[in-house]
């Protein structure tokens, strides 16, 4: 599907499977969303561009390299929470901002309730995390929010996308690339992912 990559990887897989599992508790749910999420990142940031640097190791000077532009996670809450630590071990210098999204449980449209965003500059690299990606609203109303601010340097990473979330987000933004762990079947009549995981925040969390 263009403009979506799916990170195609035995351990991602592997991780992926036991998020689904219905058997694993949260504390492992947290755990392998961490990890997953520093998998998934390392691929949607494969293409960040460098700067050259000068270093001194103890022996002597040498070449290095340093990452040329800001980058910026934008956790969608609750569950992008479970996004955050992976992406913070994986680029530890990273800012993080969060906007707080809950679907209506009725019309499955997303509500906001919490703002904050980073001060950044107009050409950071901004990485929008949800775990999941399912009729698209919330990843849309992120996008929407953040694509004024930000000169189009804009990704979305997930961890499971629904092709009818895939297809809001290319229609409203069809320069922002999607990166996930897989693309599943089609949404259910209560707007969850099928296969999926359930619900992710309930998963992180232990609420219900
Ligand atoms: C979940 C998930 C996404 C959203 C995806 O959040 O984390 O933000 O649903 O659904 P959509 O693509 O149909 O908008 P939820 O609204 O359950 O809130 P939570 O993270 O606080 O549990
Ligand atoms: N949000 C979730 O957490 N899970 C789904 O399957 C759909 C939306």
């Amino acid at each position: 599907m263009s403009g979506v990559t799916v990170v195609d990887h035995p351990l991602v897989a592997r991780h992926l499977s036991v998020l689904r599992d219905r058997a694993t508790p949260s504390s492992d749910f947290r755990r392998r969303l961490s990890d997953i999420s520093m998998l998934l990142l390392f691929e949607a940031l494969r293409d960040l561009r460098v700067r050259e640097d000068q270093l001194e190791t103890p022996l002597e000077t040498t070449g290095g390299m340093r990452l040329a532009d800001e980058i910026v996670v934008i956790a969608i809450l609750r569950a992008g929470l479970g996004m955050t630590d992976g992406a913070l071990r994986l680029i530890p210098e990273a800012r993080v901002g969060h906007l707080g999204l809950y679907r209506d449980e009725e019309s499955l449209q997303p509500v906001g309730y919490y703002e904050s965003i980073p001060r950044h500059a107009a050409d950071a690299e901004v990485v929008v995390v949800d775990p999941m990606l399912a009729t698209g609203g919330s990843a849309l109303s992120a996008l929407d929010r953040l694509k004024p601010d930000v000169g189009g340097r804009l990704r979305l990473v997930c961890l499971v996308a629904a092709p009818e979330g895939i297809a809001v987000v290319q229609d409203a933004h069809p320069d922002v690339p999607i990166f996930c762990a897989a693309i599943d079947r089609r949404l259910d009549e209560r707007g969850y992912i099928r296969p999926g995981l359930g619900d992710a925040g309930d998963r992180i969390f232990g609420t219900e």
